[in-house]
């Protein structure tokens, strides 16, 4: 009675909000940020960069970029009591959970940057979550790994800091290859926003009931984990490394179009594209590049990735589909040629849409005329009935 709703499996017809901040067209392939295409951004832009015009809208002139990128720097290192936080976790604990669970204890740190209806805190709250969260993810392989936390630098720039961070150690100096540094600034780039994805919708609908802003993060952590969603970078090498050869393929493109056998192909297909990921073009460049800096050459995972590629697209049932590989299908093995284990492909994942999720909490929660989030259903239970005593049930 009253309202009448259609049922949507994955919300995909109703918009959930409105924003200014990101837009896509799934058939045509092409993804703006804040108006500028993610190719040029990734071969012209850099992340801080990407994080200014998506917080703030516009490119940042000269002096301004200064500032905002000074503002980073400086948020960099946490608290030290969070050290704490680590040492209460199995060592051998997936990253994505003990991220889930240090971000979500900076909502009992950072009391000065929480209060939501305070423009300055809710600034100050974004610029720590950026600042922090690459110190944060680093923290969680060094501790996976059993080695000692490295501190941010200042001297160093965003993506060197993270792969300083996460690959010296005391011993010895780690040297840092500037073109190893710009793939994984590009990296960053490609994750930072993708308008109402799974875990940006989480944010925003913890957002909106007014919760402290870093917990909302934490959830966006959580959701972002799954292999449906950002966990699907770890899960599509694994996969690749499961079909192993070239003359594999054949078989596990016929169990992923069998709907009765589980597997899905890890890094393939999106509720929105229905057309190529503009992402993932730039990333297979990318592999490419990363492995021949790096003296990788006949990488049999690269050689299985873009054979099976050809295989699918050229399949009538993935053309039917319109499934195309997406972000995750070539960005495991340029992680993974940088010296990055499986379980860090999601938690650098979730460094770089931290910009992303807090842009679009900004932009939700700053609105004066925003409410809580309530989403309704389609009820298809039974219809009202009375109590039976258990005696006569
Ligand atoms: C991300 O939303 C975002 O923007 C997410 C993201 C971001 O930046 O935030 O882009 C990041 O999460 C990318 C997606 C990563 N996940 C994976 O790569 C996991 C493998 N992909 C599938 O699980 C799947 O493609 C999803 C979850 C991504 C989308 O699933 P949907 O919404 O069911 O896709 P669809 O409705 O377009 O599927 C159409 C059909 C379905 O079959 P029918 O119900 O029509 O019979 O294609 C099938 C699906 O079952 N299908 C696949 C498939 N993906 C979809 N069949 C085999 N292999 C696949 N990979």
């Amino acid at each position: 009675q009253g309202d009448v709703f259609t049922f949507d499996p994955g919300f995909t017809s109703t918009a959930s909000c409105e924003s200014t901040i990101t837009f896509i067209d799934g058939d045509k392939g092409e993804l703006l940020y804040r108006g500028y295409p993610i190719d040029q951004l990734a071969s012209q832009s850099n992340y801080i960069e990407v994080c200014y015009l998506l917080l703030y809208g516009e490119l940042p002139d000269k002096a301004q970029y200064d500032e905002f990128s000074y503002r980073i720097t400086r948020h960099t290192m946490v608290h030290e009591q969070m050290h704490n936080f680590f040492r209460g976790f199995r060592r051998d604990a997936h990253p994505m959970a003990t991220m889930v669970g240090v971000v979500g204890a900076m909502s009992a740190f950072y009391h000065d940057s929480t209060d939501v209806t305070d423009e300055w805190q809710r600034e100050v709250a974004a610029i720590r979550m950026i600042a922090k969260m690459p110190t944060i993810a680093a923290m969680a392989y060094k501790y996976s790994i059993g080695q000692p936390f490295v501190y941010p630098r200042n001297d160093l720039d965003y993506a060197s800091n993270f792969l300083n961070m996460c690959f010296s150690v005391p011993a010895e100096p780690y040297k840092i290859e500037p073109a190893l540094a710009r793939a994984m600034d590009r990296i960053f780039t490609l994750h930072a926003d993708h308008e109402q994805n799974a875990s940006t919708s989480t944010v925003r609908l913890a957002g909106s009931s007014g919760a402290n802003p870093f917990a909302c993060i934490a959830a966006g952590i959580a959701c972002l984990w799954g292999p449906a969603h950002g966990g699907a970078n770890q899960a599509a090498l694994e996969m690749l490394r499961t079909i192993g050869t070239v003359d594999k393929i054949p078989e596990y493109v016929a169990r992923a179009k069998d709907k009765n056998d589980p597997f899905r192909l890890m890094g393939f297909g999106h509720r929105v594209y229905k057309n190529f990921d503009p992402r993932a073009k730039v990333m297979k460049e990318s592999a490419d590049e990363v492995l021949d800096l790096l003296g990788i050459h006949n990488n049999e995972t690269l050689k299985v990735a873009k054979e099976l590629e050809r295989i699918a697209l050229e399949d009538e049932y993935f053309i039917e589909k319109k499934l195309y590989p997406n972000v995750d299908f070539y960005s495991g093995i340029i992680l993974e040629a940088m010296g990055f284990p499986t379980a860090m492909f999601t938690p650098i994942f979730a460094l770089s849409r931290t910009v992303g999720w807090i842009a679009q909490w900004k932009e939700m929660i700053g609105d004066k005329n925003q409410k809580i989030g309530r989403p309704r259903q389609l009820y298809v239970g039974e219809a009202a009935r009375d109590y039976v005593d258990i005696a006569k049930r």
